[in-house]
């Protein structure tokens, strides 16, 4: 187990991935984790489907970062179902924390992810590909998981230039 500090600031999107297979195991502790996060009336609006091998790669079309779903191992969509919904800025900010709490899962067991939002444009073409009700399930991102084949650095804003009184 990392130190949160660490383990908050070493992950970083990884948008190449090594050609090994990810345990179903560490998947699934991502899911559990995932749920695991806070949300409005404890609602818990979010919804998963795991693709892999010629299935994700069948969900590359939709997105300009098409090599990053064909790289990775495992693409978890993530779903906001409205049935379970009450209001949508605090539901897509619940699916939002669970997202997080997912990355973070994943960084912990040296896996490294994507979080996918431009295929967003593409959103109802992937329900109907997935066959998955467009009217009651909505996709709000898709995570690319695989084993990490590069080290990017990112930076941040100044901690003073965010506080803003
Ligand atoms: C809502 C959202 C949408 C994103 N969409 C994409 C995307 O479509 N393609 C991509 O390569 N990265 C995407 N990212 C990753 C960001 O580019 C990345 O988190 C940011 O540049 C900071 O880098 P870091 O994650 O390594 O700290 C997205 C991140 C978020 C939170």
């Amino acid at each position: 187990m990392k130190n949160l500090e660490i383990l908050i600031k070493s992950r970083r999107s990884i948008r190449k991935f090594k050609n090994f297979e990810v345990e179903e195991e560490k998947i699934t502790k991502i899911l559990e984790l995932g749920r695991w996060a806070s949300s409005g009336l404890n609602n818990q609006p979010w919804r998963f489907c795991v693709l892999r091998a010629k299935e994700k790669d069948k969900i590359s079309k939709f997105t300009s970062y098409e090599n990053i779903i064909t790289e990775s191992n495992v693409c978890i969509c993530v779903f906001m179902d409205s049935k379970a919904c009450y209001d949508r800025t605090k539901d897509l900010l619940a699916v939002g924390a669970c997202i997080q709490n997912m990355l973070l899962t994943a960084e912990n067991l040296n896996l490294g992810t994507c979080w996918l939002g431009e295929i967003l444009k593409n959103k109802e073409k992937i329900n109907e590909l997935l066959n998955i009700d467009k009217s009651r399930y909505e996709l709000v991102a898709v995570i690319a998981v695989g084993y990490k084949d590069e080290s990017p650095v990112s930076k941040r804003e100044e901690l003073d230039k965010l506080i803003l009184r």
